[in-house]
């Protein structure tokens, strides 16, 4: 005896015009007002959140803002690790921090309670900035230089992850923020240089 058989070739008979069941358009009018909730949301959590960042936006060549670090770099140089400058700049300025594949640059050491604008940018792909223990991601665009205004209110020895995939060595992009606390004394036996040294061998 031969069964009939769906194949794809042919099509499933349809039944779309029959009415729907009520169950059905219940579930429906429930997910589209949740939609408008989560649509009334973005706009809503923009200014009552404090969530986005309050930075100023512009265009940048990605080769030119490369250089500006660099430069940034040599000129606050305080230290180094395994190669990578560690840089202090007054409270106040300008500091600049670059994510390129697969590293972020240079190490970042800020005071507790100072304001500073900083620069983001990356020089050549996406890059997700995220500040490891503390809740703050950021993404990093080629082509935009985005100078958000931070106040560090913790002090330690910070990480920042890449949480946007970039590349064969994504997850080996690893970068260091130290924030120093008021009498200028680095912070190492914190959470986040725990969690770094029980995961070294
Ligand atoms: Cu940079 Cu992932």
């Amino acid at each position: 005896m031969l069964t009939k058989v769906h194949t794809g070739l042919e099509p499933v008979p349809g039944i779309w015009w029959r009415p729907a069941h009520k169950a059905e358009k219940v579930w429906v009018a429930i997910a589209f007002a949740w939609c408008m909730v989560l649509f009334a949301m973005m706009p809503l959590w923009h200014y009552r959140g404090g969530q986005n960042p309050a930075g100023v936006r512009r265009r940048v060549d990605p080769k030119a803002f490369y250089a500006r670090t660099l430069q940034f770099a040599a000129q606050y140089k305080v230290g180094d690790d395994r190669g990578v400058p560690i840089v202090q700049a007054p409270p106040g300025s300008d500091v600049y921090l670059v994510g390129l594949t697969f590293q972020w640059y240079p190490i970042l050491q800020l005071q507790q309670g100072k304001e500073y604008t900083l620069h983001l940018s990356s020089l050549d792909v996406n890059h997700g900035f995220s500040l490891f223990p503390v809740n703050v991601n950021f993404q990093i665009v080629p082509g935009y230089d985005y100078a958000l205004r931070v106040t560090p209110t913790t002090s330690g020895d910070f990480r920042i992850i890449c949480n946007e995939f970039c590349g064969i060595g994504h997850h080996t992009m690893v970068g260091r923020v130290i924030v120093v606390d008021e009498n200028g004394t680095p912070v190492a036996d914190n959470a986040a240089a725990k969690v770094k040294s029980a995961g070294e061998p």
